[in-house]
This record gives C-alpha cells, structure tokens and sequence, in this order.
C-alpha cells in the first residue's frame, strides 16, 4: 500500500494524549479521506437542494449528483443502479429487509435461520419478525476454532426455513464464511439468504451475483464514507414484492385519504428526505476505493492481520478468537491478556494514543458462546502501517507487564 494514503486522511495527523494516534478500531467506523470531507462540502457549497421534487435546475442537479452516487455504489458491488437502496446504514438495511420479508414471506410455524456469529444488527431484527410472525429462530452454531459449523447449518435447513440470515465477516472472528456454498444449500429449501456485509463490502472485492445471496446490506462510514448513509441490495424481483419499511413523502404514486400506492424500489424504501450528501460522499468513497483498487485493500488488511496474528499467538498469555490463518480472516483480531479485563487494556493503550475496541463488540451471544463477556478487537484499514501494528504490540507488552 502506498505510504502517501495516510496523507489523505487529515485526522491521523493529531495526537492522543501527546502521543500519535494509532487508530485501529476502523471495523467500529473508519477514518474519511479528504476526497470525501470535499465531495460533501462541495454539494452543500454547489449543487445543493432536495431531491425528486423540484423542476429547478439546481434541484435536477441535486438529483443527478445523488443518483450518480447510487451509480457508483451499485457498479462497486456488481449491481444495477435500480437495486440499490439507500439506508442509513446496515442496521436500517436488515430491518427494513427483515421488515419486509415478514410480511411477505414468513408465516407462523415457519422458521428463520441465523448464527451464532451475528452482529445485534442480524439477530434482532429477525427476533422481532419471529415474534410478530410467530415463526421459530434458529442459529447455526460456531465451531470452537470460530468458523461456521456448517453441519450444523445443513441440518437445521429444511422447508419450514423461509430466510437464512447471516453475516459475511464476523466483526468479531473475523472468520470470512462460504456464503456462496451456504446460499446454495439454502436456495435448494427455498430459502431468502440475506446477507450482512458490513465488514466485508470495505475490505474485499464483493461481486452480489457471484455470492447468490438475495438481499445484502452494507454501510457507508465503514467504508471512507460519511455516517447516515449505507445500502440494502436486493435481486430486483425481491425488491419489487416487499412493503417500504418508512412510508411518506416520495415513496408513493398516488395517495387517497384511505389508501396510497407505492412506487418502484428503489424510491419505495426511502421515504421522506434522504440522506444526499451523505449518499455523494459514499460515492466519492467508492471512488477513492476504487483508485486503490479491492485487491490491493484486501491485500493490504491481510498483511496486517498477519503481522497482529503471528505475533499475539506467539505470547502465551494471548488468546486470539476466530481462524488462525490470515489468509480466511477479515483485517481484525480480536484477542484477550489472561486475567485482565478488555476495557483496562483498551484504556492503557488510550493512554499511548492507541486506540482499540474493547467490549462485546454487540455480539453478546458469540461472547457467552466462548464463555466470555468481552474480547479487545484491534482492525486495520489502508491507512494503518506496519509500524502501527508493531506500536500496538509493544504497548500491548507494556500493558501485560503493568496488570499480570
Ligand atoms: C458485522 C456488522 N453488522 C452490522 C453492523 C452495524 O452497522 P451500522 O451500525 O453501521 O448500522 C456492524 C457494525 O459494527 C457490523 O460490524
């Protein structure tokens, strides 16, 4: 990875505590290049006003700039334009999917599969659509290595499974599960698989058809891109059977005092005004990404991942959570110092300008899964460098000798 990236990225130029800051918490939210800060800027200077409403020509322009964004977004994942929906990020994205396949396609007595391994943001949704529908939730299990027993996956799939729900990097294992192979299995009950990609869509080169999921949903500010803004993709014929999750202004065709008529996704699902430049700023994100290219991110993470993973599996009073080959991961490890609490480790590397991730990373039940109420996380973005990762190793060391 080119050295030069951190200079696109003013935020690493300050200090913590008098010390450079060493971010490593970019799996919670990544740091914005310049790119991204103008692009946003640059709307509200320029170009700004509503969308979808106004017959003005700065409101066209507006318009055009927000569906060149969606433009974008889509040709980054192997997508059409019309099957990107704008969300406020992955959470907004499985509810709204969880919403709709609740109304449309889960019936009492059905069942709704997920795993152990999900982020809050996969498991409750589908908690509330079991509830509401009186279906049944089920979970896959996680082998003690942290991959997805798919054994366990295969035997809990039969034809009462409407949704198979799950995640492609665990934010946690980090483990990279075979979604393809899973969708497979789980098209052939008749299963709708959709798929959480928060982690996977800003660090690898994800193509939707190649995975064959039917509804995948990701976040911008993961990705280089603003807050408030993220996607749900869905096969087209999906989309076009599922209720809006928000109804409003700017989703309808005609509306009655009694009754309304919804428009064509994408517009049906993004009710009210949307988040534009937030929507612009992604997409300059997708540009930046895209200059460096998904292969030379996803090599670049797994460098790092390496580098972390040899070294804290090599001290005996490290225990590292997920594969232990780089090779399978996401750009994150997350680890724990024998006897000593995630939080105090994450606090003492604060006090050295490092900042880490330490807590249930709201994956409470794969916690207690391992039997544990909290892992420290450390994650890795094209701005981070090696020396980084060494500075994390040796204040980690320092933060052992001072609690053990
Ligand atoms: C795997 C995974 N899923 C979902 C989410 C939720 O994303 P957001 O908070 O952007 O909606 C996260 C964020 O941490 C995540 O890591």
């Amino acid at each position: 990875m080119d050295a030069r990236i951190r200079n696109d990225f003013p935020i690493l130029d300050r200090t913590v505590h008098g010390k450079p800051l060493v971010y490593l918490d970019s799996a919670a939210t990544s740091m914005k290049p310049r790119a991204v800060i103008e692009a946003e800027a640059d709307f509200y200077r320029e170009s700004y006003a509503n969308v979808r409403r106004g017959v003005y020509a700065l409101a066209a322009e507006a318009n055009e700039r927000y569906e060149e964004a969606r433009a974008k977004v889509a040709s980054f994942i192997g997508a059409q334009p019309g099957e990107v929906v704008f969300t406020r990020g992955t959470t907004e994205a499985l509810n709204l999917a969880a919403w709709g396949l609740g109304e449309t396609v889960v019936e009492p007595g059905d069942e709704i599969l997920v795993t152990e391994m999900e982020h809050h943001a996969n498991l409750l949704p589908w908690q509330e659509t079991a509830r509401r529908r009186g279906a049944r939730l089920a979970a896959a299990v996680v082998t003690p290595s942290g991959e997805l027993d798919l054994d366990d996956l295969r035997a809990k799939l039969s034809r009462r499974t409407k949704v198979v729900a799950l995640v492609h990097v665990s934010n946690v294992l980090g483990t990279v599960n075979p979604v393809a192979e899973i969708a497979a299995e789980a098209h052939r009950v008749g299963a709708i698989v959709v798929l959480d990609a928060a982690q996977s869509v800003p660090h690898m080169p994800v193509d939707v058809r190649e995975l064959g999921a039917d509804l995948v949903a990701f976040s911008g500010h993961k990705m280089l891109g603003p807050t408030g803004i993220g996607a749900l993709w869905g096969r087209a014929d999906l989309l076009a059977e599922l209720p809006p999750l928000l109804t409003g202004g700017e989703m309808v065709r005609e509306v009655w005092l009694n009754w309304a008529t919804w428009d064509e996704p994408p517009a049906r699902f993004e009710g009210g005004t949307p988040p534009i430049a937030q929507a612009i700023g992604l997409g300059a994100a997708v540009d930046y990404l895209t200059r460096i290219g998904m292969e030379a991110v996803r090599r670049h993470g797994e460098e790092l991942t390496a580098l972390a993973l040899g070294e804290l599996l090599a001290r005996p009073h490290v225990t590292v959570y997920g594969p232990h080959d780089p090779g399978v991961r996401g750009a994150l490890v997350a680890f724990s110092l024998a006897g000593i609490h995630p939080h105090d480790v994450a606090t003492l590397l604060d006090q050295e300008g490092i900042a880490i991730r330490g807590g249930h990373h709201c994956a409470q039940p794969l916690h207690r899964r391992f039997g544990i109420p909290a892992t420290c996380r450390a994650s890795f973005y094209v701005y981070n460098t090696p020396e980084e990762v060494k500075r994390f190793l040796s204040a980690l060391d320092r933060v052992w000798e001072a609690l053990r």
